[in-house]
């Protein structure tokens, strides 16, 4: 969470650290500040709110050659201009910004303050400041090792020093970091997207390492000062790929970019001579993914649910039992990891410290453990080591929409992988194969038709609480739908199995409740009939999620989605479901890409 950027070199750096905050904006947005090197020492403006006030505010002279922003997502100390970074010392002479949390940060500011240290803000972040500025060194470098030596959690963090004018000092602990390598300068960024514009080469910093960067080059070294050789990587971001367009949201421009975030991911990876999906990366021969028996998911959020989904699909295609579980709730219960279980690790940021948490126990106890990850090169892609990458392309809005599908689609080749070594037929997979063919095209029609779901907003956007309810996929799904209504429009939504509507919240189902049935053609049909039937019993206004307009029960309203092959009914149904929260969010006047109290990577605990 929140954004860090920093440059070192020969032009103004506040232009660069501004833009780049706007680009990690995404990744925090209560408050946001700058800091740079002046003649007379370090200045500072930070403001609460967005980075557009806090850029409207800057002083006319405000300029310098080397400087640090920050965008935050606050953890210690509410949104206030006081608790903005960056954080410095009493005397003003460091200037720290700071992702990620300082656990033992209460301990060491009562040890500071005992020594007459005096605080300004609530941060976890002043403390370090104050711990760096405490050191007695002349190198910055050493100033902000030792600091890191008395602190616990996690952090990726930039320090100036008003006695060192031509250097900032990076270090990485759980909170990415990376380096930008420019002609005589250099780029600070907690994430790529701000360095695109200014440079392809890259330098990934990995936990327990401090750089030194300066205009002419940076220096490696870890926490015990032994060197580290870094190898610049290229990254793979094109920068045309982070602006709006002429979408009024980034949303909706992700929303309308499913065909391709598809196709992106079905690249290269179906194999028509054998009916089957080529997942190379996953570097698991026949033989050794035949000897799981059982696969386990884990992820957070959209992730999470995407795993539900994933699941039934591998379960159903592979028959080798399959669940999915929040990595969170994973790792804190101490799991059981068994050699013959396949472990997938799902993130699209490739930074959730949950599931990177998940994915070092499982590691430690010697499971076997893939990611579907996004972005290339990420924390988790990295600690895999193996895995589907999706080529789904950034996606900047808060809410996962072309990710979540390209996960989906990412399972589909799973299943379809795991399934032709097994049991399913030639036929079977072909048929698959021609439905994943029609998928980006038949998302495009799809997503193109927005009337109806502009009509239905303006029905239901007054509504205080909405059920989604679905089975067994039909229910992962409505889990998304919910979700994904929540995020962006504030309305309270929850989801729901049908068949457990009639064990308790059936109390809940009036006039004034909505229920969004999932309610495909399938073998639950009738089921689901009888659910809604209960629910209309109750006055409760329906709309129905379906793939018939003509439903034998009466709904106030359907939304009929086409049927490619019934393992590609959640990817198409999910389209209206995320079209509906956007366009209930744009009638309720939400921030739809930036939610209240929500940020992109979700880096903390
Ligand atoms: C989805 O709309 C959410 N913003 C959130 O649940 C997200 O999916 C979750 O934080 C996991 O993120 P990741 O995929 O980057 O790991």
């Amino acid at each position: 969470m929140c954004g860090i950027v920093g440059y070192v070199g020969h032009q103004n750096a506040v232009p660069i650290l501004v833009e780049g905050l706007h680009r990690l904006e995404y990744r925090g947005y209560d408050s946001a500040g700058l800091a740079v090197q002046r003649k007379h020492g370090i200045e500072i403006h930070k403001r609460q709110g967005k980075v557009r006030e806090m850029e409207a505010s800057l002083p006319k002279r405000f300029a310098g050659v080397v400087g640090v922003g920050h965008t935050r997502w606050a953890t210690h100390g509410a949104p206030s201009d006081g608790n903005a970074h960056p954080q410095s010392d009493t005397s003003g002479r460091i200037a720290v910004v700071h992702n990620g949390i300082i656990e033992n940060a209460h301990e060491l500011r009562a040890q500071l303050e005992a020594r007459g240290v005096v605080f300004a803000s609530q941060t976890d972040t002043e403390v370090l400041a104050q711990l760096i500025a405490g050191v007695e060194t002349d190198s910055l470098e050493d100033a902000v090792r030792s600091a890191l030596r008395a602190i616990t959690g996690t952090y990726g963090i930039a320090v100036m020093d008003a006695r060192h004018p031509d250097q900032i000092v990076v270090a990485r602990n759980g909170s990415p970091v990376i380096l930008g390598i420019g002609d005589k300068e250099m780029f600070i960024a907690s994430d790529a997207s701000a360095l695109v514009r200014h440079t392809q080469q890259a330098i990934y910093l990995d936990d327990g390492e401090i750089a030194v960067v300066e205009a002419r080059g940076f220096r490696v070294t870890s926490l015990d000062a032994l060197p580290s050789t870094k190898q610049p990587t290229t990254l793979q971001l094109v920068d045309d790929q982070m602006s709006k367009g002429s979408f009024s949201h980034f949303t909706m421009k992700e929303i309308y970019e499913q065909p391709d975030a598809v196709r992106g991911t079905l690249r290269g990876r179906l194999d028509r001579r054998f009916s089957t999906a080529r997942l190379d990366g996953l570097n698991l021969p026949a033989r050794d993914l035949l000897r799981f028996r059982r696969i386990k998911i884990i992820g957070c959020g959209s992730a999470c649910i995407s795993g539900f989904l994933g699941a039934r699909m591998i379960e159903r295609l592979s028959r080798i039992p399959c669940d999915a579980e929040s990595a969170a709730e994973f790792r804190y219960r101490n799991p059981v990891i068994e050699d013959d279980t396949l472990y997938v690790a799902v993130s699209q940021s490739g930074e959730t410290f949950d599931t990177l948490a998940a994915v070092e126990e499982i590691k430690r106890k010697g499971g076997a453990v893939v990611g579907i990850v996004n972005v290339v090169g990420s924390t988790i892609a990295r600690a895999c080591g193996r895995g589907v990458y999706l080529h789904a392309g950034p996606e900047i809005a808060v809410v996962s929409t072309k990710t979540f599908m390209s996960t989906l689609v990412a399972f589909v080749l799973l299943a379809l992988h795991l399934g032709r070594m097994k049991d399913v037929s030639a036929g079977a997979g072909r048929r698959i194969i021609d439905a994943l063919d029609q998928l980006p095209d038949a998302l495009g029609s799809l997503i193109a038709n927005q009337a109806q779901m502009t009509d239905l907003a303006k029905k239901y956007a007054h509504f205080a609480n909405a059920y989604f309810v679905g089975r067994n996929e039909g229910y992962a799904l409505a889990m998304e739908g919910a979700l994904k209504l929540k995020e962006v429009s504030y309305l309270h939504a929850e989801a729901y199995p049908a068949s457990e509507l009639k064990h308790g919240p059936l109390a809940l189902i009036s006039p004034d409740t909505l229920t969004v049935v999932v309610i495909p053609s399938d073998d639950l049909f009738e089921k689901n009939v009888s659910t809604i039937e209960e629910i209309r019993a109750r006055r409760g206004p329906v709309i129905a999620l379906s793939h018939t307009a003509t439903l034998p029960v009466a709904v106030d309203d359907v939304i009929v989605v086409p049927q490619l092959h019934e393992l590609l009914d959640p990817l198409l149904m999910l389209v209206p479901l995320q079209q509906f929260a956007f366009r209930v969010a744009i009638e309720r006047g939400c921030d739809i890409d930036q939610p209240r109290n929500l940020a992109k990577s979700v880096t903390v605990e």
